[in-house]
């Protein structure tokens, strides 16, 4: 089998003169935090990035294939992001909320007209895991209620908060967070209860939201969140009429449903701008990080005025949420996702790669699940098929093959199982074709 090679592309990177990579795995070894991961046996070194491509500092070309945690959404360094943020840097880097300033209402009016029904107030923060956190505390302070319901096998942040709505145990430190949250059955159809044949999935998925209602909270809750496909949980799909079904009794037990939008927003899935849309539900806040900023620290909460009006109980302020350089490189990339048709990017290209990935599924028996949708695909390995032990081991040998040959992956799940694709979204169709190349060989060779 011939070594697949990067489609071409005019883009050249500069010269790097910078520290090797040597030196800055010291500095990072000496005085950052051990508890941050690094990728790959022998780490890599990103210095520059245009579009969907990054170098390392030796001017090896990669195709990024996880856009640095699916955040990447519009390409590296777009142009148009790039010169509306350099205009704004060079005129009022920061102000805070006491004043006024047109970025962070004009943006807000941009953002919200993106959404559904009444959503139609905005917050600003800086990341996903404050997003969460106020959206929580929103949804308290309104309902009046203190219970949460969330999902097993969620990811919703790093801080007190999200990590107790986060449910997987390699996210969760020992001391006490997850105080009245209570998480149900992941929506999990490769390795859940119910199975992607059972049509009535959805509805019986839901129905363990409606016993944890009943049995572990005092019949009220504050609020149901869930992301609209699991990110870091490996991707995961959840089956047909899901959120309607348990959207309705959250609500009836008082609560708010809140959508966690950090990973399945602003078009990556391809038919709709946001992941809820995928399941027929319109939440009552939606948070958001990640893509919304292609790089930079921004966060949002979107929720009715009827909600939002809660805040006012006390003070809220955040430093930087709805900073004027941020607000404009966010105004500028919903521009950009408009102007380049980038959403139907995300539907055609996830849809070719997707076929692609099917048949290395009836060619390579490592591959027991290929789930996703647009640009956001997971392919979860198992030794067995029948026992579905996760393959850690050849996950990882399978991302080390794809860096030896130009393609940057993710992985996810609770064992590190699933390999994530969720590249920028102006990948191109040559882009697509060696995505799936390089994964036939690097399977082939396992
Ligand atoms: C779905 C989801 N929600 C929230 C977060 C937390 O975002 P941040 O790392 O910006 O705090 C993440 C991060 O990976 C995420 O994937």
């Amino acid at each position: 089998m011939k070594t697949p090679v990067l489609p071409p592309t005019h883009l050249t990177p500069k010269k790097y003169t910078g520290p090797s990579a040597r030196k800055v795995l010291a500095l990072r070894r000496q005085h950052m935090n051990p508890g941050i991961v690094l990728y790959y046996k022998k780490p890599l070194m990103l210095v520059e990035g245009k579009m969907q491509y990054v170098w390392d500092e030796c001017s090896k070309r990669y195709l990024d294939g996880i856009a640095g945690i699916v955040t990447v959404s519009v390409g590296h360094c777009h142009p148009h992001v790039v010169s509306v943020a350099n205009r704004q840097n060079e005129t009022l880097q920061h102000s805070t909320t006491i004043y006024l300033h047109p970025n962070v209402a004009q943006y807000a009016k941009k953002l919200a007209s993106k959404l559904p029904g009444e959503l139609k107030v905005c917050y600003f923060v800086n990341s996903g895991s404050e997003a969460n956190d106020l959206a929580l505390l929103m949804a308290r302070a309104y309902t009046g209620n203190y219970d949460v319901i969330a999902l097993r096998n969620a990811y919703h942040g790093g801080n007190t908060s999200s990590m107790a709505a986060t449910g997987q145990s390699s996210w969760k430190f020992n001391v006490p967070h997850s105080f009245g949250v209570h998480h149900a059955v992941a929506p999990y159809p490769y390795r859940g209860p119910y199975g992607y044949n059972d049509a009535d999935a959805g509805r019986k998925y839901a129905d363990d939201v409606k016993s944890l209602i009943d049995f572990a909270t005092p019949g009220k809750v504050a609020a149901f969140i869930a992301e609209s496909i699991q990110g870091v949980g490996g991707f995961v799909e959840f089956p047909k009429g899901y959120l309607k079904h348990t959207y309705k009794h959250v609500r009836a037990a008082g609560g708010v449903c809140i959508a966690d939008e950090v990973q399945t927003g602003f078009g990556r899935l391809g038919t709709h701008f946001w992941g809820f849309e995928t399941q027929g539900v319109i939440p009552d806040i939606v948070t958001m990080a990640k893509g919304i900023g292609n790089g930079c620290p921004l966060g949002a909460v979107v929720t009715t005025s009827k909600i939002a009006t809660v805040l006012t109980q006390r003070v809220h302020f955040n430093t930087f949420g709805g900073n004027p350089v941020c607000t404009a490189i966010g105004n500028a990339v919903l521009e950009v996702i408009e102007k380049e048709k980038l959403q139907e990017n995300s539907r055609k290209l996830g849809t070719r790669i997707r076929r692609g990935l099917e048949r290395l599924k009836s060619k390579h028996k490592i591959i027991g699940d290929v789930r996703g949708q647009g640009l956001m695909l997971g392919i979860e390995l198992v030794k067995d098929r029948k026992t579905k032990e996760p393959a850690r081991a050849e996950c990882i040998e399978v991302l080390e093959r794809a860096r030896n040959m130009g393609l940057l992956l993710g992985k996810g799940g609770l064992w590190g199982q699933t390999i994530r694709f969720a590249p920028p979204m102006c990948i191109n169709q040559a882009d697509a074709d060696f995505v799936v190349d390089v994964l036939d060989t690097a399977f082939a060779k396992l």
